[in-house]
């Protein structure tokens, strides 16, 4: 019987990643993986290649959406892709990335936005970016419940503040800061700390101070976890730009290139689809179907 058959819900073949299991990992000297995922399709690729955790990263306003930023993605675009993953992926820790604006104003405000990522698209935890200054929010989350991952270093949401995509704590004093900005969002309740852009020195000692994960991006193996945009690893990113710590782990942009000229070329010569790729009626049908095409043919005098 000819069948549609359009994909389904991914199959998880190992139980739940849980925070616990991050901070035993931790503790065991045990590194872990994230990745990010933006759609259903792509949450079960990173699901069956068995990485730990997905986070729906605000980048999928450069790497989706097309913007030169990450500042244009709404909340209700971030709980659509983030549903969507959940739908994609069961397994791995899911972490929704609060996009900007949806929680600086207030803690209230980011209360009332983080709980979409829970209620609405089935995340397990939230991620922020900032230091110090977001303890408070961090600390009105955790008390209420929702579970959240820090992110100090290269905040791209301040980007214009920093002058742009630059390696940040190069100095020593910079470094005694960021390293107390990730002891801050510890103590305030966060349950891991992403790292970005900063030296390996840095990340050393943040890791090594930390009693809780840190996740590092730029930031040299010394970390707990490692973190990629999916887009970067696998070479499907618009633009020439790479940044040095953006291995590309397949250059997949072109291997689509060459399989949509092939499908552009074949529909061109007739030869697809072909009769494998097309439905056909019984016997029967299309004989009475013919047979009535014949009758109400007109006549020709
Ligand atoms: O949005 C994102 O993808 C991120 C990672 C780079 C950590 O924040």
């Amino acid at each position: 019987m000819d069948q549609l058959q359009y994909g389904g819900k991914a199959t998880a073949p190992r139980s739940k990643v849980t925070i616990p299991d991050l901070l035993a990992m931790k503790r065991k000297g045990q590194r872990f993986t994230m990745l990010t995922a933006y759609d259903a399709p792509t949450a079960r690729f990173v699901e069956q290649a068995g990485i730990d955790v997905i986070l729906v990263g605000d980048s999928v306003a450069n790497v989706v959406l097309g913007h030169s930023s990450t500042l244009p993605v709404t909340m209700d675009q971030m709980v659509s892709h983030a549903a969507a993953v959940s739908r994609g992926a069961s397994r791995p820790l899911l972490v929704g990335d609060m996009p900007f604006g949806s929680y600086q104003a207030s803690p209230a405000d980011a209360m009332r936005n983080a709980s979409r990522f829970l209620k609405e698209a089935g995340m397990d935890a939230v991620k922020l970016e900032g230091g110090v200054e977001v303890a408070d929010t961090v600390r009105a989350l955790t008390r209420n419940g929702i579970a959240v991952m820090g992110h100090v270093g290269l905040t791209p949401q301040r980007a214009a503040q920093l002058g742009g995509f630059k390696v940040q704590a190069k100095t020593a004093d910079a470094a005694r800061a960021l390293v107390d900005a990730a002891l801050a969002l510890e103590e305030a309740g966060c349950f891991s700390v992403v790292l970005e852009a900063v030296p390996v020195q840095v990340a050393a000692l943040a890791t090594e101070r930390l009693s809780i994960p840190t996740i590092g991006i730029g930031a040299g193996n010394v970390c707990d976890g490692q973190v990629l945009v999916f887009h970067d690893a696998l070479g499907l990113g618009m633009g020439d730009f790479k940044p040095k710590f953006a291995k590309r782990f397949a250059e997949l942009g072109p291997v689509i290139v060459e399989a949509l000229r092939e499908y552009d070329a074949e529909v061109r010569a007739g030869t697809f689809p072909a009769d494998e790729h097309s439905f056909h009626m019984k016997e029967g049908e299309a004989a009475e179907l013919a047979r009535g095409e014949a009758a109400t043919k007109p006549r020709a005098v």
